[in-house]
């Protein structure tokens, strides 16, 4: 594709996603839709024509603390945790079975807030949601805490056990490149803990999570167990992380946003979890079956537009196989048709913001300049909208930008190896560490590299296989702590140890 070619026009919304985008700009607090104490909206916009399509409150200090009052109070009060959990577990199934009613609408507003393309959405993102909550679900009548003895006392002269409570009021603030499944990994698994929460969107895609918002009391959940506000991270995030009501702070986002939460959520030691980039390497063996393990590597990077934390950007591939292998690379990324987010056609929508399209062709022109060459890709293909071409960058070196630093786009380099050894050390020579691919028929060399490669996730012979059922996180600056599975409900919880003399 190059600069003359244009992508074709999104088609027009619907008329139940039309009136959700022409809805009053209000948050969800309390179980009431309330005004903001202040004017300040921001815009809805489509990525896929730039136009801006509606309104949502950016909101103020006060209605931050407005929302986390409710929440607290919710919490307090005990008409959260003093439910039956087969009662809290079945409002969760609930809200579950009211997306999936809605599945066809959420889809498409999550393909024209975010720019994914719809046939996507409808197929992943909110059959996703839906099983993140129904999985979830379910621990709110599993999780229990246990009976254990003094090693110190004679037998029977304590009774010891140790109960798991939830944690409190949990402030969730979440990315815009998966928008509902982010909002229900956070939601689900502090609902099953028996917490309260905030949840706050991304300034780039609120309109699901207002959605979902209007099911909330549908589902029977009490006034103030959840809680939707929109809003600016540096504003509306910053006073939730700072709020000295807020237990625990759940954020997906930027490692340097990451940072500074963690920073900020330490002057009231609020518990912390973070899910935050990557620069996930694919490392491939020379025994392979090239034409199949070069589609792998496509869709690694390019599923999303490259805006996945776990996107395969860096392709290690043995010297005897590196020009086929960045050959049917290649080939494959013509069949990610670039369009709009609502033409069937599209595979690969536009880049979220404007923002985030002048970051990604900024990289690809320092990676250029650095003396990095393109086998295909590097351009914009339209005028309007955000759309950035499937990319492959060879020739490029360990310090360059475009190997060092996560592009969040659909651009991937690629390197040669000799051994396995020189490749473990490469694919580990980052910041970052929360996922990997291996790709090789050889097992013994299959759980070696498993073993040798620091990330939170390592895949073999396929890519992005994520389960709610399967812990996520990452090691060294991609994370703090586990999402998903048991140990992502645990994280909403403390321990409480109590021990009686009898
Ligand atoms: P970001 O980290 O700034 O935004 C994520 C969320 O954090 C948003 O809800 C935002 O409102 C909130 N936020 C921002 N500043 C905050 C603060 N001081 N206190 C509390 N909350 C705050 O990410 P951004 O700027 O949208 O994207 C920049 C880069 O971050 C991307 O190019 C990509 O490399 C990375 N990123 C990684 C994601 C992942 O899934 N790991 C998701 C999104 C972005
Ligand atoms: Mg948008």
């Amino acid at each position: 594709m190059n600069e003359m070619t244009r992508v074709s026009a999104q088609p027009a919304y619907s008329d139940a996603a039309s009136k959700a985008l022409a809805r009053a700009p209000k948050l969800f607090i309390g179980g009431e839709w309330v005004e903001s104490t202040h004017d300040r909206t921001l815009p809805v916009i489509d990525p896929s024509t730039g136009r801006e399509i509606g309104r949502f409150v950016d909101a103020s200090d006060a209605d931050v603390d407005r929302a986390v009052a409710a929440a607290r109070q919710a919490f307090d009060d005990g008409r959260w945790t003093g439910l039956p959990p087969i009662v809290r577990e079945s409002m969760i199934h609930k809200l579950a079975d009211l997306i999936e009613r809605h599945a066809d609408e959420f889809a498409e507003l999550e393909a024209i807030d975010n720019g994914k393309p719809k046939t996507i959405a409808a197929a992943l993102d909110i059959p996703a949601a839906v099983g993140m909550l129904h999985y979830m679900a379910g621990w709110t009548t599993k999780l229990g805490g246990e009976t254990m003895a003094p090693m110190a006392a004679p037998n029977g002269a304590f009774h010891a056990y140790v109960r798991r409570e939830p944690a409190g009021v949990a402030a969730q603030i979440v990315p815009w490149n998966f928008p509902m499944i982010m909002a229900t990994l956070k939601i689900a698994p502090a609902l099953a803990a028996g917490c309260t929460l905030v949840l706050k969107p991304a300034e780039q895609t609120s309109v699901t999570a207002l959605r979902l918002a209007d099911l909330v009391n549908e589902a029977g959940f009490p006034a103030g167990v959840i809680n939707i506000i929109t809003g600016n991270g540096h504003t509306a995030g910053d006073r939730l992380v700072r709020h000295p009501d807020v237990d625990k702070i759940a954020f997906t986002g930027s490692t340097e946003i990451g940072k500074l939460i963690n920073k900020n959520a330490t002057d009231t030691l609020k518990r912390v979890t973070l899910e935050l980039g990557g620069k996930s390497p694919v490392v491939v063996l020379p025994d392979v079956d090239v034409a199949a393990t070069a589609g792998g590597a496509a869709s690694a990077i390019f599923f999303n537009a490259g805006q996945v934390c776990v996107a395969g950007s860096r392709i290690y591939a043995h010297r005897d196989i590196f020009d086929k292998l960045i050959e049917g690379v290649a080939e494959a990324a013509k069949g990610w048709t670039v369009g709009p987010s609502l033409d069937p056609a599209t595979r690969m929508g536009p880049l979220v913001s404007d923002e985030q399209h002048a970051r990604v062709m900024d990289y690809i022109d320092q990676g250029k300049k650095a003396g990095a060459s393109i086998v295909t890709g590097g351009d914009a293909p339209s005028h309007e909208g955000y759309f950035v071409s499937p990319t492959i960058m060879v020739d490029v070196k360990p310090e360059m930008s475009v190997v060092r630093e996560e592009i969040f786009g659909p651009v991937v380099v690629a390197q040669r190896f000799d051994d396995l050894d020189e490749v473990a050390r490469e694919a580990n020579n980052t910041s970052y560490g929360l996922a990997a691919s291996v790709w090789t028929r050889d097992v013994s060399a299959m759980h070696k590299m498993c073993a040798e490669l620091k990330a939170g996730t390592v895949w073999g012979n396929c890519h992005m296989m994520i389960d709610p059922a399967l812990p996520f996180g990452g090691f060294k600056q991609s994370g703090l702590g586990r999402e998903q599975a048991r140990q992502g409900v645990e994280a909403y919880t403390e321990l409480k140890t109590v021990i009686i003399a009898l």
